[in-house]
């Protein structure tokens, strides 16, 4: 049997773990915790004080007893690299092998820097013959070094760094397989009308908006096609209010969260935020649909804390051309076995994705 990996997810404003038992039909959510960080100690993915987090860690292992001391922790930062990476059909292992290679070309930065992987998303017949299509993944060596330094420090074992994308992904799997059933029984979205080709699994746009960052991913039949990080969260709305002079930081934090005016002051700044954003969200739509092999798209399904924001969902269903619904990754999990009431769970559910996923992450 596997070892239990706990998924942490190290956030701006919090550090966030969960345990799920994956040995029965349906996993198991066993434990679930979050300690907050103060301002300033995480930011845009990167962590500024490594040993405030890493007591942050510590805490949060000592408040939940989780039963492993294996962590698993993600990565989304600008120094993470995807890019699409198609290449002649050979062995995957041979891939990986000779990755520094094949990604000179691809990268910013210099392959000895960082860490790689190759995610397999499939072949494709071309004319030169059959090609394999993945994503290649690159993050600074550094960066990782820092993230597996706050969890030994905390006392834990490093056991998986994986990036938040594929975790995220991996956090909806079941419930997009569900969706994608229904979408192709319902045919509600056009595919080949002749029906002479077989329909393409659609896609679904996972938009997990943060305090400083948001995460989006493409996922069609299960696997991530497209990866991007946008530097913009709910940190940004309440940075633009504290900015007007007439708010500290708390207050406008708490007004943020509340039902303001949109034609005073604060209202029409939120406006121009959110609509900042959509468009944000729509340049990475338009981006992933010229890339080639991009799939229909169905929905964007939201998560994160920032995803709360008053007005954000409206604002992208009526901008961006797409269906728009709040995701649960709790909703897929047995809850029955955590000490935790419905209410607790549901007010949590948005923040948790990232460590939900995290728990199968692959280890190497
Ligand atoms: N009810 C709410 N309405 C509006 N915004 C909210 C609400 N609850 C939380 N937020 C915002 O969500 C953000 C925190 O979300 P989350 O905890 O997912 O981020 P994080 O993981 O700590 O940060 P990051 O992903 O950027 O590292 C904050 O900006 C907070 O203001
Ligand atoms: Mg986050």
């Amino acid at each position: 049997m596997a070892k239990t990996l706990i998924g942490l997810d190290i956030g701006a404003t919090a550090v966030r773990a969960v345990e799920i038992d994956h040995t029965g039909p349906v996993p198991s959510l066993l434990r679930l915790g979050q300690v907050r960080l103060p301002a300033g100690v995480c930011a845009e993915g990167k962590i500024l004080d490594i040993q405030i987090v890493s007591d942050a860690v510590r805490q949060l292992w000592e408040q939940q007893a989780f039963s492993s001391s294996r962590a698993a922790v993600g990565v989304a930062s600008q120094q993470v690299v995807t890019r699409a990476l198609n290449l002649p059909e050979m062995p995957l292992d041979q891939i990986k092998a000779n990755l520094a290679l094949h990604a000179r070309e691809s990268l910013p930065m210099a392959p000895e820097d960082t860490y790689m992987d190759y995610q397999y998303l499939g072949t494709t017949a071309t004319e030169q013959g059959v090609a394999m299509n993945g994503l290649l993944v690159a993050v600074a060596r550094d960066y990782v070094d820092q993230l597996t330094d706050v969890i030994e420090f905390a006392g834990l074992i490093p056991a998986a760094v994986d990036l938040d994308g594929f975790a995220l992904t991996r956090a909806y799997a079941n419930g997009l397989a569900q969706l994608d059933f229904d979408i192709m029984a319902n045919q509600t979205v056009p595919y080949d009308a002749t029906g002479s080709a077989p329909p393409r699994t659609p896609g679904h746009v996972l938009v997990h908006v943060g305090a400083t960052l948001t995460l989006v991913v493409v996922v069609s039949g299960g696997l991530p096609r497209f990866v991007r990080t946008i530097m913009m969260g709910g940190q940004t709305i309440t940075d633009a209010l504290a900015d007007t002079g007439s708010l500290n930081p708390e207050q406008a934090e708490r007004l943020k969260m509340e039902q303001v005016d949109p034609n005073g002051q604060f209202g029409r700044i939120i406006q121009n935020h959110l609509l900042a954003f959509s468009d944000e969200i729509q340049n990475s739509i338009n981006f992933y649909r010229t890339s080639g092999n991009a799939v229909e798209l169905a929905d964007i399904v939201l998560s994160g804390g920032g995803a709360l924001m008053i007005g954000l969902g409206d604002t992208l269903a009526r901008q961006i051309n797409l269906n728009v619904m709040y995701g649960s990754t709790l909703n897929l999990l047995d809850t029955s076995h955590v000490l935790a009431d419905q209410a607790t769970l549901s007010a949590a559910d948005p923040f948790l994705p990232l460590a939900v996923g995290l728990t199968s992450a692959p280890v190497n």
